[in-house]
């Protein structure tokens, strides 16, 4: 299983790295104008084609070259590690509010983010969470894109989840579920979900598991439509204050499961 990999992205970024920078650290909500051109960029368009190709499986981190191929640029699929913690906080809260907004009410995505939405700690306890991480020209990195497996009972939530149900599966009788996919709007639609979603989905079948499900967004829907997942059934998830967050369960066949990752 490749847990490691190096893919370059060929081809210009709408939004140049260092806004990017700027609003994943700040952590700032995107104001009503940027979220409707985010919304009018995101939903429904691709951007232009990202080429992803595995470079290296070594654990240096790449960098950027130093001259003339600015438009290549790096992002590394790894597992994720506590320190990574906070960074993915704010990708977490970023990705909603940009990604979100035009599936849920800003109240909706508020409570969402209070009670729901968040980094599950026992996910990168057990070395099943991923984050995608990019690099600047001067090295520091920066994380674009998180999302995991787990092999435990509960389908959604961060650690403040108070529906969690952390009993482990069986991989011969259960489905492995797929968890908290967060892309930062910079980045949403250049193919990073979908590696770490392959990502998952070959460490899932590694363990044994021959079905995956998932708790997916609105948002989500189409993502793992493209990627093969159909869906179960509608559910709506308790936010409190009279608020839902409707989701739809979604699952993967033995079949198509097997034949990805094997072919990854
Ligand atoms: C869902 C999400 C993780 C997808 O990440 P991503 O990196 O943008 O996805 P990819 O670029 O790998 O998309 C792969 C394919 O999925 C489909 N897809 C993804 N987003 C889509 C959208 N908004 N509308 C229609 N199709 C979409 C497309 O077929 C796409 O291929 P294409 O770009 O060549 O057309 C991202 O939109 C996100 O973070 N959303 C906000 C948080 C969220 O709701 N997470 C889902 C939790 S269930």
């Amino acid at each position: 299983m490749a847990q490691r990999f190096t893919a370059a992205i060929t081809g210009l970024f709408a939004v140049p790295a260092s806004q990017a920078v700027e609003k994943l650290t700040e952590g700032q909500p995107p104001s009503a104008v940027q979220r409707a051109k985010l919304a009018e960029t995101q939903v429904g368009r691709a951007r232009p084609k990202a080429e992803f190709k595995t470079i290296s499986c070594s654990n240096e981190f790449p960098r950027h070259p130093k001259s003339g191929e600015r438009s290549v640029m790096h992002i590394l699929i790894r597992l994720a590690k506590a320190r990574d913690v906070p960074l993915l906080s704010k990708l977490i809260a970023a990705s909603v509010r940009g990604l979100q907004a035009a599936d849920y009410s800003a109240a909706q995505l508020e409570s969402a983010l209070r009670t729901v939405y968040g980094v599950d700690t026992q996910l990168i306890s057990d070395g099943t969470y991923f984050a995608a991480e990019e690099t600047e020209s001067s090295g520091a990195p920066l994380l674009v894109g998180c999302g995991g497996w787990s092999k435990r009972r509960t389908l959604y939530g961060g650690d403040q989840f108070a529906g969690r149900e952390d009993s482990l599966l069986d991989p011969a009788t259960d489905a492995a579920k797929i968890r908290a996919f967060f892309v930062h709007p910079a980045w949403a639609r250049r193919g990073i979900g979908g590696k770490i979603l392959e990502a998952c989905e070959a460490a899932a079948w590694a363990a044994g598991f021959r079905r995956l499900e998932r708790g997916a967004t609105l948002t989500g829907v189409p993502f793992y439509r493209a990627k093969g997942y159909v869906e179960l059934e509608a559910a709506e998830v308790p936010l409190g204050d009279g608020l839902t967050l409707p989701i739809v369960r979604m699952g993967k066949r033995a079949l198509e499961l097997g034949r990805e990752a094997k072919s990854w």
